[in-house]
């Protein structure tokens, strides 16, 4: 699987996604994730990537050239099968992990990254495949919401956790809050102790226990 992220703050992604499972996502080859950065795709001496919205108002607005131009030297276009131009926005779908299920099979996500008080809305309309949001709040920028996405579709991308068993048991997007409270080591903490049957040895007791617990 592949990530494409284009943003003013490539760093931000790739730092992330050099440590812990991505980082291994993408030693074992499994995914890989491009971060480009938007002001190389400018042509004034600034580096320009937003301007004032028409018809006033505060702040400022992300221009459509400089992301059309990073979408097509990169040959990155929405209607592509098995490929996916996603626009980063807090009025899009709700990511979730049936979202994250259904992504799992793409062979690329190439997320756009808007900053500063919005998007031209003709990116919107003409360049992407659709506008997801992390959730009903409002972040500084999309950066934050392509690493959560990033994440939780590499979890399910065969290769890129080490034990294919812990995707198995836990979390299917039906069942999400359903999983057993777990403990390790030691017994007792401040005499916070640990329940008594996950001590006792008895596995079926144990499975039975576990099935109680999460549901
Ligand atoms: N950009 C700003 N807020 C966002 C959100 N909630 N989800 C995705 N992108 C965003």
């Amino acid at each position: 699987m592949k990530f494409n992220v284009t943003t003013i703050f490539p760093d931000l992604i790739t730092s992330y996604c050099n440590e812990s499972i991505l980082r291994r996502g993408q030693e074992a080859g499994a995914i890989s994730v491009n971060a480009i950065n938007l002001r190389d795709y400018t042509e004034d001496k600034h580096n320009t990537v937003d301007d004032t919205p028409y018809g006033g108002g505060p702040g400022m607005v992300m221009k459509v050239e400089p992301i059309q131009k990073a979408l097509s030297e990169n040959k990155w276009k929405k209607g592509e099968k098995k490929k996916r131009v996603v626009l980063l926005s807090p009025r899009g779908r709700q990511f979730d992990q049936r979202v994250a299920e259904e992504w799992s099979d793409l062979e690329e996500i190439t997320f756009i990254c808007g900053r500063y008080e919005g998007v031209d809305q003709r990116v919107a309309d003409h360049l992407v495949d659709e506008e997801v949001s992390i959730g009903p709040y409002v972040l500084a920028g999309g950066e934050l919401g392509a690493l959560v996405m990033i994440e939780a579709v590499s979890r399910l991308v065969p290769g890129v956790l080490g034990n294919a068993e812990s995707i198995v048991e836990e979390t299917h997007a039906e069942n999400i809050k359903s999983e057993y409270p777990q403990y390790t080591k030691p017994a007792d903490v401040n005499g916070w102790a640990v329940p008594e049957i996950l001590l006792s040895g008895d596995h079926a007791k144990i499975a039975e226990w576990r099935k109680e617990q999460s549901v």
